[in-house]
């Protein structure tokens, strides 16, 4: 049915441009950054991506209401406050909102807490589509270099442009292509992937791949931002799995970014990776669905199909994309999406918890490390358990579908870091029994403390955006 669809597309397309107006379709410099000038040849998608500036429907989603129109602000951090506890240390615990339209992109980062783009120029990495020529033209310094400097080598009519069409086209001919090359091309690469093979449908969520992934920055000794990559060692495309993310992590000292305030332990970070969790045999992956299926579904542009370039959640524009392959009708779609949305965040929100539970006890026991003795392997055995934990609450927790995009590798990925936590937990609470430290049975979290006041922007911890745990009522 796709193909027919494809086949068909295609058909209007090579009608479209003999019929229309030879002069109106002006060549496009091979450089060209600036969208309006794209407008000329292509006003429909152009309209499309230009609306994305504008909010969305908050209350159309369960999980993902974003910035949008009800005014409010929803942060991570509030909406799940143990993320608070095991962020504490650096930005992404002191500032962490849920993504909202692409026109923003660049904008948001600047207007974010300062502490979120402390790691340098790097931070521009999936924000400008300047980011791959001047990686090119600055080498190292596009990385270390601090943040405002960097962005003051962009264009100065172009420092808030987010993602552009350059981004995903070739300007020649807007077949779609990586601009990204210092990051994706180099990671696809590495797992042996050759894009001159990719598929048509490969390149639809490619495109998205360039920023909708993981990444690591890589630090010197200084804590300086040396270099960006992606940490897939050992995988392949179509399984890029959470546990070579973390060996990768682990791999190398210079991949931990940041240290944890509450343990005190060397962290890495996972951002996301929607690429990863989608492309890693989920149902639709494995039907042969791209990114762009549902998430720049065909609309009637005037008398043509086109994609629509309003890239948002399909919960927020009546499930379009979905109804044209499934013919059950918006309710039962809507449903299905909070069927699955609703088990991933009740996992996410008892894994979560636990881990940060462990976090806390650590904390307690550090505290006496000095006084008491502790047995060392033990306590080893259970900040492996921790950071196992860590990184997969951190990985579903970042992805951005609440499990959507896979739903069974998503409670999967939760169950382990939920079985690590609890193993963490009875290694500790035996460990400490030896030692003669006092553990209670119910570990206060704190959340008042790392929730309201969280830093330089004195955040409010707004308790009417937080979510709770939709079956479990217990406060485990
Ligand atoms: C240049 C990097 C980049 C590329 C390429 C990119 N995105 Fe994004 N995307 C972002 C960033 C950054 C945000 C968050 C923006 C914000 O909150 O200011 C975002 C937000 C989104 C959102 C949330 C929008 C909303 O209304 O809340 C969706 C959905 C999305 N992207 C899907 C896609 C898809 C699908 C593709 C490929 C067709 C894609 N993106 C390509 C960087 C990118
Ligand atoms: C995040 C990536 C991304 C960005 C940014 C983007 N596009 Fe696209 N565009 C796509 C994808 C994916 C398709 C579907 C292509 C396909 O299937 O061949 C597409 C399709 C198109 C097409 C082919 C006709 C159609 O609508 O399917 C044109 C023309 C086009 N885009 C123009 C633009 C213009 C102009 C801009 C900037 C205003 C832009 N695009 C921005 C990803 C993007
Ligand atoms: C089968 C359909 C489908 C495919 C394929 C798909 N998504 Fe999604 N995506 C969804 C749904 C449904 C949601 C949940 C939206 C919600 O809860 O509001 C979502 C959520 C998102 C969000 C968060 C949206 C928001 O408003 O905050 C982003 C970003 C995103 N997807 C990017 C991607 C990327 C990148 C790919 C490809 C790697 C992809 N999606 C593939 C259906 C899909
Ligand atoms: C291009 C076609 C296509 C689109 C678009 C599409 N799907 Fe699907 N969907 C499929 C196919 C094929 C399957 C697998 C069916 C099967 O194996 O029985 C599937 C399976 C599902 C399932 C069952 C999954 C499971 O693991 O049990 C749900 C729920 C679903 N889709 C919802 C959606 C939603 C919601 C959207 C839009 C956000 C969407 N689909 C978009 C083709 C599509």
């Amino acid at each position: 049915m796709k193909k027919v669809m494809l086949i068909s597309i295609f058909a209007i397309f090579t009608a479209c441009s003999k019929t229309a107006d030879p002069i109106k379709i002006s060549k496009l410099d091979k450089n060209e950054y600036e969208p309006e000038k794209w407008k000329v040849n292509y006003p429909y998608e152009y309209e499309g991506w230009e609306k994305t500036k504008d909010p969305t429907p908050a209350g159309k989603s369960y999980y993902k209401k974003g910035w949008d129109t009800d005014g409010k602000i929803y942060d991570k951090l509030s909406e799940f406050p143990f993320m608070s506890v095991i962020y504490k240390g650096w930005g992404f615990g002191i500032e962490y909102n849920e993504p909202r339209g692409h026109y923003h992109m660049l904008k948001d980062v600047l207007d974010v807490d300062s502490s979120r783009r402390k790691a340098g120029g790097v931070c521009l990495t999936c924000k400008t589509p300047y980011a791959q020529e001047l990686s090119q033209k600055h080498g190292i310094d596009y990385f270390s270099k601090p943040f405002d400097e960097v962005h003051s080598w962009i264009p100065k009519n172009h420092r808030e442009l987010g993602v552009a069409c350059i981004s995903c086209h070739n300007p020649e001919d807007a077949s779609l292509r990586i601009l990204n090359q210092f990051t994706l091309s180099k990671a696809l690469k590495k797992i042996n992937f050759d894009i001159s093979k990719a598929t048509h449908q490969d390149m639809r969520s490619l495109v998205c791949g360039q920023c909708h992934v993981s990444y690591i920055i890589k630090k010197d000794k200084d804590m300086k931002s040396v270099d960006v990559f992606f940490p897939w060692d050992s995988s392949k495309y179509g399984n890029i799995t959470i546990e070579n993310i973390i060996k990768t992590i682990k791999k190398d000292p210079s991949h931990l970014e940041w240290t944890q305030a509450v343990t005190g332990f060397k962290m890495g970070f996972i951002r996301h990776p929607e690429f990863e969790l989608f492309t890693n045999q989920s149902t639709h992956f494995k039907a042969g669905l791209s990114c762009a299926d549902c998430h720049m579904p065909y609309v009637r542009a005037g008398q043509y199909k086109i994609s629509d370039h309003r890239v948002m959640s399909p919960l927020k524009n009546g499930l379009r994309a979905c109804i044209q392959c499934h013919n059950q009708g918006e309710d039962w779609l809507r449903n299905r999406v909070k069927f699955t949305q609703d088990r991933v965040a009740s996992l996410l929100i008892k894994s979560g918890n636990a881990t940060a539970k462990l976090a806390k006890i650590f904390e307690r026991i550090n505290k006496e490390k000095g006084v008491k003795k502790i047995d060392e392997k033990a306590y080893l055995k259970a900040k492996e358990y921790y950071e196992e934990a860590f990184y997969r609450v951190v990985f579903i927790g970042a992805e951005n579908s609440m499990g959507f995009h896979n739903p069974q590798e998503a409670l999967r990925v939760l169950s382990d870091a939920y079985a690590f936590a609890l193993n963490g937990e009875a290694v500790l609470r035996e460990l400490s029994a030896k030692a003669g430290i006092n553990i209670p049975e119910k570990i206060d979290l704190e959340l008042n403390k790392y929730l309201s006041n969280r830093g330089e922007k004195k955040l409010n911890f707004d308790k009417s955006v937080e979510i709770k745990d939709p079956f479990c009522k217990t406060d485990f």
